[in-house]
């Protein structure tokens, strides 16, 4: 495979620090590798693979530089202003943030289920939110098979998926301290408040997660409902899925397609009290899956419960996968 260049974007960052132990762990192959974040953390140093690498000021000349993919994870005003220039040079971006998820001319990949879309870019790809990617590795081969009526997504979110700050506050407050990022004490607490409220009463995240969802599988009038609550878990989320599809479902089907499905694991086994767990998520890079189970108060609905690292699975590394599917389409 042709070695790129590459910069990541928002390398001091969690995610962005996470890019580059993914990076390292798939031995991604690199030529050049540039680590770009504000002027604060300008000229401070990275490690990467036993090298130091100096952290450079994101400029409107960052780009100049001959770069083929840079992977953004540095927030939506960075993205917003900084990916269509890297884009106009000819990088292919890699973004994190919400800004271009819902843009039609950005494809929005999860690579288990629609690595065919990468094909269409126009420079710039976006990573979808950390919540929808571990919900629709899983759904995606049910919807194959079964053609999805309705999803309830009730969800439980790590308090990193909130950054630095987000975990500082669960820490604190463990100790008592009061929360400086969220609104209330996390610690002992579940916020029905994720991101921004809406007009109609939701909050942003919820709404990513329906439009998100609908983008992905390819189907924009998808009945999708949701609630997105922070919890006090460090890392991974955990999400109650309830699906209702079209056709006849059989849950002993169901656990067999689930375990043949790329980057889905299925533990399930309520005999020895084995089901998905945050903690045996964190620092792994599969979907995790179980509690599969009917739904008995509808024709042909099944309950799911599913927990994924936010930061590996839901951000970094299903960016460095898609990266490497560049990667090899540029050799
Ligand atoms: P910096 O460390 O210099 O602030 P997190 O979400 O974990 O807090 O990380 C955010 C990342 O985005 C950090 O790497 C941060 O860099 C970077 N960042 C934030 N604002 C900008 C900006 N205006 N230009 C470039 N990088 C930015």
């Amino acid at each position: 495979m042709k070695k790129v260049n590459l910069a990541v974007v928002g390398a001091t960052g969690m995610v962005g620090r996470t890019f580059l132990k993914v990076l390292k762990e798939r031995n991604f192959p690199i030529n050049n590798l540039y680590l770009m974040a504000s002027k604060r953390s300008a000229g401070t140093t990275l490690e990467y693979d036993g090298k130091e690498y100096v952290v450079e000021e994101l400029t409107e000349h960052s780009f100049d530089k001959p770069i083929d993919i840079a992977l953004f994870s540095a927030g939506g005003s960075t993205s917003e202003k900084f990916a269509p220039i890297a884009a106009s040079h000819g990088v292919i971006v890699v973004d994190n943030s919400a800004q271009w998820r819902q843009d039609p001319k950005v494809p929005l990949v999860v690579p288990e289920c629609n690595p065919e879309d990468i094909s269409w870019n126009s420079g710039i790809i976006a990573n979808p939110n950390c919540s929808t990617i571990q919900a629709v590795a899983v759904l995606k081969p049910l919807d194959d098979k079964y053609k999805i009526k309705r999803v309830v997504y009730s969800t439980y979110q790590a308090v990193s998926g909130a950054g630095v700050a987000g975990w500082k506050d669960l820490e604190d407050g463990l100790k008592g301290e009061a929360p400086k990022k969220f609104p209330h004490p996390i610690a002992g607490n579940c916020l029905p408040h994720i991101d921004v409220f809406m007009d109609n009463g939701y909050t942003k995240e919820e709404m990513k997660m329906i439009w998100e969802t609908r983008k992905i599988l390819h189907d924009p009038d998808l009945k999708v409902t949701a609630t997105t609550v922070r919890v006090p878990v460090f890392n991974s989320h955990s999400e109650s899925i309830n699906v209702e599809f079209e056709n006849p479902v059989d849950v002993e089907e169901v656990k067999k397609i689930l375990s043949e499905a790329p980057g889905v694991v299925v533990v399930d086994d309520p005999a020895h009290d084995s089901y998905p767990l945050a903690l045996d998520a964190a620092g792994t890079d599969d979907v995790y899956v179980g509690r599969i189970r009917r739904d008995e108060s509808v024709d042909n609905g099944i309950n799911l419960w599913v927990v994924a690292d936010n930061i590996r699975k839901g951000a970094a590394t299903n960016a460095v996968q898609i990266a490497q599917i560049l990667a090899e389409s540029m050799s």
